[in-house]
């Protein structure tokens, strides 16, 4: 057999878009539906799919790609780390694994005693979370407290945190204690926790909900009820984290020290790495030795990866061009007459329509050479990387008319 070269094996040029979406659909299970396109390159904030068709890729891999594709600094670092040492196990540990927690740390404001704990996802991360708090309650503290409209990942307890019955039903039962109480609603809060609760889980903004943000307001009370009570309040910052909106993390407005948070998404800059940073002493010696573990976390490609992105947000004045260009979105996308409101922060924003067409406004807006997402019948979220300039937001402001046109025609 002639071996092939690793262009081969990787680009498969030459091969049309149908022919691979015909193998996808006998070789890979169906959980995601069918994909929308074949993608084969990345550059910035465009991406090619495998008939040579261009992109403006507005969802960033789902709030993931936040330096855009193929980054020649986070590229180079990859490489390197990749060519030095590529795994080890976590009975030993690497330079880049521990800089990049210190790193955290700094940039989260963690005070004396937090600690980190690096995954490989969203889900691992909040999987580490859950066991926190069960750690926290030593058999005293049942409840935790997630919101309506919470999404945490889809493992088992990520999946109990996550509000949505669709996604829970099949998989019941699910890892007990769980209350999901009203988005924004303190007095529910209020009611809801007490000595027997062991966390409370909070998305700053909910992305898969269509982009809600919390008040501010409702931070800082949860944060000041979960206090008296003993628990924890943890926050999940998978999508809104490392410059989402502009901050390094969403609740930085609020002014409050969590319990613990968890990063993934956009932390490693397309490659994949998850966190769990626990605030403080009390909190960091929940989880001792031997209670919890995964082979890939923190490896020195996946911390490489990470720091490289987030050195490149820092020199790069990246946090300033999510503020000037997310400002820019949102004021253009209120002036549109077919667009009933606009949510968001920064470079995750959430609009809806006058028309159930999200969906459909998708698949024309691929046509058109943009790619967003509907995470409900009349609502777009875009989460683009945070290194999209105002000429490309315009692009899409001017194009958008037509697309919610096609898509009212296509109903
Ligand atoms: C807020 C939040 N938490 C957790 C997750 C799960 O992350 P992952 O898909 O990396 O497991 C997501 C993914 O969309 C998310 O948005």
């Amino acid at each position: 057999m002639a071996e092939a070269t690793a262009n081969e094996l990787t680009h498969l040029g030459g091969v049309s878009s149908q022919e691979l979406l015909e193998r996808y659909a006998t070789s890979l299970m169906g959980v995601f539906g069918a994909p929308q396109r074949v993608l084969v390159r990345g550059a910035g904030c465009h991406v090619w799919d495998a008939d040579g068709k261009q992109y403006l890729d507005l969802l960033g891999g789902i709030a993931v790609n936040a330096l855009g594709h193929a980054h020649p600094f986070v590229n180079s670092v990859i490489s390197s780390q990749l060519s030095t040492l590529g795994h080890v196990s976590n009975f030993f540990t690497s330079p880049t694994q521990i800089a990049l927690a210190e790193k955290l740390l700094e940039i989260v404001k963690a005070p004396a005693g937090s600690k980190v704990f690096f995954a490989n996802s969203g889900t691992e991360a909040n999987e580490a979370a859950f066991k926190l708090a069960r750690r926290h309650s030593h058999g005293q503290r049942p409840k935790l407290v997630a919101l309506q409209g919470a999404f945490h990942g889809r493992t088992m307890g990520a999946l109990a945190l996550t509000s949505k019955e669709a996604y829970r039903a099949p998989f019941e039962p699910l890892p007990g204690g769980v209350e999901h109480i009203p988005f924004d609603d303190i007095e529910a809060l209020r009611a809801a926790v007490d000595s027997k609760t062991a966390a409370v889980f909070l998305e700053p903004i909910q992305g898969e909900a269509g982009v809600r943000p919390l008040s501010v307001e409702y931070l800082r009370e949860a944060r000041k009820i979960t206090s008296e009570a003993g628990a924890l309040l943890i926050l999940d910052e998978v999508q809104t984290g490392i410059g989402r909106t502009g901050a390094w993390l969403a609740s930085a407005a609020a002014e409050i020290v969590p319990d613990a948070i968890t990063l993934a998404k956009g932390l490693g800059g397309g490659f994949p790495i998850g966190a769990l940073i626990t605030f403080g002493e009390a909190t960091s010696s929940l989880l001792s030795a031997g209670q919890h573990g995964t082979t890939f976390g923190g490896n020195p490609v996946a911390t490489a990866a990470a720091l490289a992105t987030l050195h490149a947000i820092e020199h790069q004045r990246i946090l300033a061009n999510v503020l000037a260009v997310g400002e820019y979105l949102r004021s253009a996308l209120a002036k549109l007459d077919f667009v009933t409101e606009v949510r968001g922060q920064g470079l995750l924003i959430g609009f809806d329509l006058d028309a159930d067409v999200a969906p459909a406004a998708v698949q024309a807006a691929l046509n058109a050479g943009f790619i967003l997402n509907a995470p409900g019948p009349k609502t777009i979220r875009l989460a683009p990387p945070l290194i999209l300039t105002i000429e490309q937001a315009q692009s899409f402001i001017d194009a958008l008319p037509a697309i919610i046109s096609t898509a009212k025609d296509a109903k």
